[in-house]
């Protein structure tokens, strides 16, 4: 294992080790996976909400501050006049050793200054509205230590919009109680909330503060709080202004002492009842339940035991041993943590996402599904209905919901006409993974219903899905695009020209029949295959068939009006001329139809699909991945849209957006070409960018967005990690597509295509309750296409590896 620069893999652990603070960005994880969820940095910075960043949130951050990441879960050590954090922010005090290891959902620091070793582990216990900092202090040197040490994090009022901006009220509204050094935080409860925070230690202390202005000052910042600096609390009461929580510790450590202690962050649903014990006085019982709970080490060693137990056994259900270190790497951990993240988050709380702009996306979460539902399959079947029951009657889908409510609205667009497909390969994908086929019956209803009228199955959203994009084609027999497709800043109907207007908001896209895109074609292929397939399975021959002849249809629309010559084109804008054809001036080939068509089946027969990916690795592909489109657009086009906005290289303007290229990964597997897949994979791999880590900028573990094109003045540049599909497709694209592991509605389906240069590999895939360790050799260097399978030693015909009873181990052996 050698070190890189600013940290490393530690594989057998699950973590990545960083080993200096000053990452050349705010490398983030994420504490909790059920309802209570905190984005945390390698320096500490970050905040905790229930359920929804923006509805919810108990603990502020300031997004876009300076310097980066300002606010979190801060200890502060005085030590003589040495003040330091051993998170290393706020104070910025350089540190003897500095570590934090970002793990599967849970962070531990571990840092050492003149003798003081102090480390500190937070986390999330499974299915609690809490989150814990297991702290330890040790004196390493020869001299006693005399310590004071004070924790600070500041309060929320919950709903973050307002408490960013509204402050003609909320400096006056913050009101906290205090009892037995534990801060309650219980702004807005004495009226209309039933909920309160509270913020405790498990070791008594010796001090407190919650007022921000007695313990920060008014002139003074998170770097050199007045309290702090002054080593004495104030024990202030905060009214109004802005509440924090703070304990101050007194230590007193001979050389070789340690002590340990835990902080304890709790959201506290107390409910209308007893809010009070008496005026003005809170009923804090459910608040002391929560400390009683922690009291003792052993508790909260256990709680984070059984975090730890629970992420082993997540990913035990599916693991590889590969030649290569970054599959494994991400494969094996952090592509699933990624996964995890996005289902639970969508595109709300990230670095780049303040949690008050976007919720649940629609086409988003459906994607997000395709990475997770083997983890957690009873968590994803609710998922599906709770999206599917955001979409309309008439076939539109609400673009986002809330996660508090799971109420719909409009506050980022509509009219999206690709929204709608992507429910069919997140409901397909759960039904093969577990074979729950009763999904289909639900009565979930549209969400234009009356709440008491809903109705609508998931199976009759299925055919609204296809219906309404069959209904809405337009003159060449292609989808309508609406408001714009996936590429959401391909709006061929918007024609905006105030710059204070969002993109996303701005014109009616639905009004239009004219602008039509191959991107959704080539999803519908895709969609209505799988569709078709699940009809078969049930028993409903007609159905498929008519299906089926619905995919024709549109795979003979593409072949006659999608096709420029050397790629698919992209769309037709409004006036009918083609988007993304070598009769453009800029923009003559993009990325998404050349995936699509090629996943929805379309020129496989007549070399088109061959053709197409070729012209992306001419074009398109370069060492940091395949960027968007090409050329890119120097001028803005109006009637293309926020596609044109961006400078050249950045973002849908041809920077690499990762996200779509495991789809040209998928393309190039169904056409067997193993290595240029891989190839392509470790261009957009954050593990292959270690060395390239200054260039690169985003955390090395996760997935970004977007890494600058080759267009741009900094090419290779990553930006916004965590929140993004790409996470979810290359998932798919290493369990489904390297290693050929395809949950099916028979079994389990084995068709790997992998470089020609691995020798074999090996798999373990937990599916329907039993295991299947599953070992493919490659003894004459192929990319793809089983010779030989055998199950438990015995041959079988075919690549269905077939279901075996529950508790059952199946060996599988399969030659290429
Ligand atoms: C963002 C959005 C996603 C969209 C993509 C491409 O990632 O979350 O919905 O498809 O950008 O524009
Ligand atoms: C912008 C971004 C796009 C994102 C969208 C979400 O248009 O370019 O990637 O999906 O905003 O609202």
């Amino acid at each position: 294992m050698t070190p890189q620069k600013y940290g490393y893999f530690d594989d057998n652990a699950r973590e990545y080790v960083i080993t200096r603070p000053d990452t050349p960005l705010p490398w983030l994880n994420y504490l909790g996976q059920d309802d209570f969820f905190g984005p945390i940095t390698n320096c500490a910075g970050g905040y905790t909400f229930y359920r929804d960043a923006k509805l919810r949130r108990l603990t502020r951050y300031r997004y876009n501050d300076i310097p980066y990441d300002n606010n979190g879960r801060y200890l502060y050590v005085k030590d003589g006049d040495t003040v330091w954090n051993p998170s290393w922010k706020p104070v910025r005090t350089e540190l003897d050793r500095y570590e934090c290891r970002h793990g599967m959902g849970y962070s531990r620091f571990i840092a050492e200054k003149d003798g003081v070793e102090i480390e500190m582990l937070f986390f999330i216990p499974n299915e609690e509205t809490v989150e814990l900092w297991q702290t330890t202090v040790r004196n390493k040197s020869g001299v006693k230590k005399d310590l004071k040490l004070f924790s600070f994090l500041e309060f929320c009022f919950y709903e973050a919009q307002n408490d960013a901006t509204n402050y003609q009220r909320t400096y006056s509204i913050g009101e906290v109680e205090v009892e037995d050094g534990v801060v309650y935080h219980k702004t807005e409860y004495r009226e209309r909330r039933d909920h309160y925070t509270i913020f405790g230690c498990t070791r008594p202390v010796d001090g407190f503060d919650t007022c921000r202005d007695a313990f920060v000052g008014i002139h003074n910042g998170l770097h050199d709080p007045k309290v702090v600096l002054a080593g004495e609390a104030g024990n202030s009461i905060a009214h109004g202004w802005n509440p924090i929580g703070s304990h101050q510790l007194n230590l007193s450590l001979e050389p070789g002492a340690e002590e340990q202690f835990t902080f304890v962050l709790g959201y506290v649903v107390q409910g209308d009842e007893n809010k009070f014990d008496a005026p003005l006085v809170m009923n804090k019982s459910k608040g002391k339940a929560v400390m009683a709970k922690y009291a003792d080490n052993a508790s909260v060693d256990a709680a984070f035991e059984s975090v730890q137990e629970r992420w082993a056994e997540l990913l035990s259900n599916f693991q590889v041993k590969t030649p290569s270190k970054e599959i494994n790497r991400m494969g094996n951990t952090w592509n699933q943590a990624q996964c995890m993240a996005t289902f639970n988050l969508s595109r709300s709380a990230s670095m780049f996402e303040t949690g008050i702009g976007r919720g649940m996306g629609y086409r988003d979460s459906n994607q997000d599904l395709l990475g997770f539902v083997h983890l957690v399959p009873e968590k994803a079947r609710q998922r599906v209905l709770d999206i599917a029951a955001t979409q309309m009657s008439g076939g539109l889908c609400f673009h986002q919901y809330q996660p508090l409510t799971k109420k719909g609205n409009a506050d980022i667009g509509g009219g999206f006409m690709d929204d709608h497909l992507w429910l069919i390969l997140s409901t397909t994908a759960y039904i093969k993974e577990t074979g729950d086929t009763s999904i289909l019956d639900e009565n979930i209803g549209y969400a234009d219903q009356a709440d008491d009228a809903k109705t609508g199955t998931l199976l009759e959203h299925l055919e609204l899905s296809i219906r309404y994009c069959l209904e809405n084609r337009g003159p060449h027999g292609l989808p309508l695009i609406g408001h714009a497709d996936w590429n959401d800043c391909l709006n061929l109907n918007c024609f905006s020209t105030e710059a204070n207007e969002s993109f996303q908001l701005a014109g009616h896209g639905t009004n239009d029949k004219v602008a039509e895109s191959l991107m959704i074609a080539g999803l519908f292929c895709y969609a209505s295959d799988l569709f078709a397939e699940l009809y078969n399975f049930m028993g409903k021959a007609d159905d498929a068939d008519r299906i089926r002849g619905n995919y024709d249809e549109m795979v003979s629309a593409v072949e006659t009006h999608g096709w420029d010559g050397k790629w698919f084109l992209r769309a037709y804008d409004a006036f009918g001329n083609p988007v993304g054809s070598e009769t453009n001036e800029e923009g003559k080939i993009y990325i998404e139809s050349q995936g699509w068509c090629v996943m929805g089946g379309i020129g496989l027969e007549d070399g088109r699909a061959q053709q197409a990916l070729d012209s992306v690795h001419e074009h398109l592909y370069y060492e940091h991945g395949c960027v968007l489109q090409q050329p890119p657009y120097t001028n803005y086009h109006v009637e293309l849209g926020e596609v044109s906005s961006y400078p050249p290289g950045y973002k849908e303007n041809a920077g690499v957006f990762c996200h779509n290229n495991p789809w040209i990964h998928l393309g190039l597997m169904k056409l067997g070409d193993g290595d240029r897949a891989y190839e392509y994979y470790l261009s957009v791999c954050p593990a292959a960018k270690e060395d390239s880590i200054d260039t690169y900028r985003g955390e090395p573990y996760v997935y970004s967005q977007m890494i600058s094109g080759k267009d741009a003045p900094t090419p290779g540049e990553a930006k916004n990690a965590w929140l993004t599909g790409t996470a979810a497709w290359t998932f798919t694209t290493v369990s489904q597509g390297f290693c050929g592991v395809q949950p099916d509605y028979s079994g389990l389906k084995l068709d790997p295509c992998i470089p020609s240069d691995w020798p074999e590999f090996e798999v373990t895939r937990k599916f329907r309750g039993a295991t299947y360790n599953i070992k493919v050799i490659n003894p004459n260097g192929r990319n793809k296409g089983i010779q030989e399978l055998k199950i438990n030693g015995k041959p079988i015909e075919g690549t269905i590896i077939p279901f075996a009873e529950a508790g059952a181990v199946v060996t599988v052996e399969a030659t290429l």
